[in-house]
């Protein structure tokens, strides 16, 4: 068994087109998403055109979550943005995704943790902004219950597979369309790739264990570093670039 995961693609079309094509290359024909598909000031429209089109099981991300449920005057700007650029279909099949969803009866997805769509699972963050992998017990704690060999997550935009006591792989795959971030929440934190690469995964299966192989694929990022410029998102722009906020 092998798939592919996404996650995190925030309306960056070149990315997921990108990442898509090196999926194909792999020879991986499945694919699995992990939410947070359109918020940003890039290509909403275009990335909406093409995840639509590629039917891949997916689960809703705070921020399709908010796509749906706020009106877009009390949207994040990022939200907004990508609001202004959604045709009522691409609204329905937001409205339509689950909050999580089981793959192969082998693979538990969600988009941050089992229970809440805007918590980090596999990071905590220090009252100084330093953003480090949580205490394994604290890990388990948010997967009791889950009761499947692999399960996936996104949110935090960092690639990572956190193996836990009894077994059990958690594997973020890192973000598509979205290299670097900030957030007020809990505490000011910065979280950056520092690389302007799209980030995915692949998950196989070899004996009874499920393996992550993360990659990292090259696109016209500097395409969009402009565009986020032109629609005056520094901070986007900046990230996107290179992965990197300054
Ligand atoms: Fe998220």
């Amino acid at each position: 068994m092998r798939f592919a995961a996404i996650a995190d693609v925030h309306g960056n079309h070149l990315a997921l087109e990108a990442v898509l094509a090196d999926i194909r290359k792999q020879g991986v024909t499945a694919i699995v998403n992990l939410g947070d598909c359109f918020s940003g000031p890039l290509t909403a429209g275009k990335t909406a055109e093409v995840l639509l089109g590629l039917d891949a099981l997916t689960v809703r991300g705070n921020h399709d979550r908010y796509l749906i449920e706020r009106a877009p005057e009390a949207m994040h700007v990022s939200d907004r943005a990508a609001h202004s650029e959604l045709t009522d279909r691409h609204l329905e099949w937001l409205r339509g995704l689950p909050f999580s969803a089981n793959y192969l009866d082998e693979v538990y997805l969600c988009h941050a943790t089992p229970t809440d769509d805007n918590v980090y699972w596999l990071e905590s963050v220090s009252v100084d902004g330093y953003v480090h992998l949580k205490p394994l017990e604290e890990i388990e704690a948010l997967a009791a219950g889950i009761d499947f060999p692999l399960i996936l997550c996104g949110h935090t935009h960092i690639p990572r597979a956190v193996r836990l006591s009894d077994g059990r792989l958690i594997v973020n795959p890192g973000s598509v369309g979205c290299p670097a971030y900030d957030d007020d929440l809990p505490h000011y934190h910065k979280v950056e790739a520092g690389h302007p690469f799209a980030s995915y995964a692949i998950l196989e299966k070899v004996g009874d264990h499920w393996l992550p192989a993360f990659r990292q694929v090259a696109y016209d990022h500097m395409a969009m570093a402009e565009l986020a410029a032109q629609k005056g998102r520094e901070e986007w722009a900046s990230g996107l670039a290179t992965g990197w906020l300054r």
